[in-house]
């Protein structure tokens, strides 16, 4: 048998050979390295060499250069329930600040291109100015000229829209030279400066999407970037929110040093299903379209998932900042492990095996009066949670102090199997196949006998 390391991680996407699925997703630091191009090398290379198969540059703005001798600037602050544990992380920044130099952007994709390998492409993320397809193209042809393999459109960073004047902006159509989000809630503008991108270079071009366009009208866009001529879709870029208030201080701000809340981006697990939405409607509505995942991926686990709900490659952002670079690695053994475990022997062997199952909701055969609830006795504690809630059917005999399902009125729902502590409830087959007919019959005679005196 093969080893681990045997395995063939490799991919196409967008016409572009890539050494792994597993790549860094775009990150401008809120630090010193997105105004010095040796560090931020070194930092990439660093993903480089925990075994990423591709890097994405900072995003690199045509013409607000970050101002000459500020610092970038920004603040995180965790996001997290009592006892459910981490929820991700809050992360706001002024966007100007935090975006890399021309230049210095230029510089960032030359060295990368020598120092990379052949099989780790380098991928630009940039943002035009405004809506206007020219620019951006000038803005595209340069990150060809300086060698990025692939150009990614950043009309999703969620930034422009927590400045002032971004409501009014959005309105009017009328966009600041730095848009992000606020462009690329604008299909028919992000597709025109796309269609202008694709035209006047020779590179693959996609486009980052934001949540905030949500389904079904991420899919409507994703056919307008295709026809547009995009060879990817990279979802997505992180959600706007505002960050909860202290409680215990007058509503004050949470984020550490800041006497400010401001309106910002919440990235992390919580996103994951946002990301996953995004996958496989465009896999299920737009199949032909390469996809990239990003956007709450924090297990190597999760890199199988988005694949198999579509993905092409998928890359670590809060994942990495959190967990460090090796996280990289740990994803690429862990695809290698499980492919050489589930008989896969290519990622084309599992990818998009999960969308056949993506449908309507009425096209879904819900097993109603095949299937009922089942109590393990064994496991059961009598806590009685599964009886104190919507639930019609379950109830705890007190004598037994064990939950138990009167099949006849077990509507198939399964609350009680999601929110059993103990997992001690299945669904399995019903003692007695009762028809949909049957059970509401049963429901109605039940409903009588409460009400009579
Ligand atoms: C510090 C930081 C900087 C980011 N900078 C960029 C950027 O320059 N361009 C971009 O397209 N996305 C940028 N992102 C968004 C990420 O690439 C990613 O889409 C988002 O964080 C969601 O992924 P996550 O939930 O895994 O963090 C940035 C995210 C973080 C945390």
């Amino acid at each position: 048998m093969a080893s681990r390391e045997d395995v063939d991680l490799s991919v196409e996407f967008a016409g572009v050979r890539m050494r792994s699925p597993v790549g860094v997703a775009a990150q401008a630091p809120f630090a010193p390295p997105s105004i010095a191009v040796d560090k931020m090398t070194e930092l990439l290379l660093k993903h480089v060499e925990e075994g990423a198969g591709y890097v994405h540059t900072p995003y690199i703005n045509a013409e607000l250069a970050h101002p000459p001798n500020k610092l970038p600037t920004g603040r995180f602050m965790k996001a997290e329930v009592k006892r459910f544990g981490r929820q991700g992380m809050w992360c706001t920044a002024e966007s100007y600040r935090i975006e890399m130099r021309l230049d210095a952007g230029l510089r960032l994709v030359d060295a990368l291109k020598k120092r990379c390998p052949d099989d780790v492409p380098v991928i630009a993320n940039i943002m035009g100015p405004g809506a206007e397809p020219d620019a951006w193209a000038d803005h595209a042809a340069k990150f060809e000229a300086a060698g990025a393999d692939i150009i990614e459109l950043d009309v999703s960073c969620p930034l422009p829209a927590t400045a002032l004047g971004a409501v009014e902006a959005y309105i009017t159509e009328e966009l600041p030279e730095h848009a992000g989000v606020l462009l690329g809630d604008i299909p028919k503008l992000t597709a025109a400066v796309t269609a202008e991108c694709v035209k006047r270079t020779g590179v693959p071009i996609g486009v980052k999407f934001s949540p905030e366009t949500g389904f079904p009208r991420l899919v409507a866009f994703a056919e307008q970037i295709e026809a547009a001529g995009a060879k990817f879709i990279t979802s997505i870029n992180a959600p706007l929110s505002v960050a909860p208030p202290d409680i215990y201080n007058g509503g004050k701000s949470l984020y550490a040093g800041l006497d400010a809340n401001p309106i910002s981006p919440a990235l992390g697990p919580w996103t994951r299903y946002l990301c996953y939405r995004n996958i496989g409607t465009i896999a299920l509505f737009v199949p032909g379209i390469d996809q990239a995942a990003v956007g709450g991926l924090v297990e190597p686990e999760h890199v199988v998932e988005a694949m198999m709900l579509g993905a092409k490659i998928c890359e670590f952002s809060s994942g990495t900042l959190w967990k460090g670079w090796s996280l990289i690695r740990q994803a690429n053994a862990f695809l290698g492990k499980y492919m050489q475990q589930q008989g896969y022997s290519s990622l084309d062997d599992f990818r998009s095996l999960g969308v056949q199952y993506i449908m309507p909701a009425d096209l879904v055969d819900w097993g109603l009066g095949r299937l009922a609830a089942k109590v393990d006795d064994s496991k059961c504690t009598g806590c009685g949670i599964c009886c104190h809630n919507l639930c019609w059917a379950m109830s705890l005999d007190k004598e037994a102090e064990l939950a138990v399902c009167d099949e006849d009125l077990c509507g198939t729902c399964a609350l009680c199997v999601t929110i059993c502590p103990e997992g001690a409830v299945s669904l399995g087959a019903a003692k007695k196949p009762r028809t949909e007919e049957e059970i509401y019959a049963a429901v109605a005679d039940d409903e009588e006998k409460r009400l009579q005196p």
